[in-house]
């Protein structure tokens, strides 16, 4: 499964990419609006730090106008894929970019109904909110199956992206439901390094090589 990172922090994209599992990086105008500097010049700076598939989020909501600021943010780099919303225009907007070649990863998905339009529709990555699901009470990881059994029925090359992961129990759960791409806080990719068996059996041995080696006499 690809990891994306789902933040636009300049600091936390550097740190995760420094790990060398970072696939690429998905963001929406709430992430970007925290960073406080204009799309073209925060997605291009993010171009740098991660090579890999770079979601850039429209923010129309009529379809001409998303497909022009479609074609803006598509132009700002090769690795740019353009986010458009799971509305009646969103999808008009997806057509239409689809055809020119833009690669479009739709968002706000919360049904599969809505997943299948998508598919339909081209798009490249279909991003269905699991966490925004769980919130009001619902199985948001059966949606990530649901898709992923519907689209493999029809052999859709959609991919299907989980969004809004939580946990690293997300993170896994979304790898079993067969999703192809996982996004995520930095904060989340983080603890999935962590289990104390792995710190404790590190400690241990390094504690053993330093008693057998570091006190051994040096000999003269
Ligand atoms: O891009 C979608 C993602 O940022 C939503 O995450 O945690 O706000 O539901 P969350």
């Amino acid at each position: 499964m690809k990891f994306f990172l789902d933040t636009a922090n300049l600091d936390e994209l550097k740190k995760g990419a420094s790990w060398g599992i970072v696939d690429g990086v998905t963001t929406n105008p709430t992430l970007i609006a925290k960073e406080g500097r204009p799309i073209e010049e925060h997605i291009r700076m993010i171009c740098e730090i991660v090579d890999g598939d770079i979601s850039a989020e429209v923010v129309s909501t009529e379809a001409g106008a998303m497909i022009a600021e479609g074609l803006e943010l598509a132009r700002i780099h090769k690795n740019v894929v353009v986010k458009c919303p799971l509305t009646r225009e969103g999808i008009k907007a997806t057509s239409a970019l689809s055809k020119q070649g833009i690669r479009v990863n739709v968002t706000l998905c919360f049904s599969a109904g809505q997943a299948l339009i998508a598919a339909k529709a081209g798009a490249y990555i279909i991003s269905p909110f699991v966490g925004r699901l769980d919130d009001i009470g619902w199985n948001g990881m059966d949606l990530i199956r649901s898709i992923t059994h519907i689209y493999k029925n029809f052999g859709f090359k959609t991919q299907v992206l989980a969004a809004s992961l939580r946990s690293p129990t997300h993170v896994i759960d979304a790898a079993s439901a067969g999703a192809h791409i996982g996004t995520m806080p930095f904060k989340v990719l983080d603890m999935l390094f962590n289990h104390p068996l792995t710190d404790k059996g590190l400690e241990q041995f390094l504690k053993d090589w330093n008693k057998a080696f570091a006190e051994a006499p040096v000999a003269v």
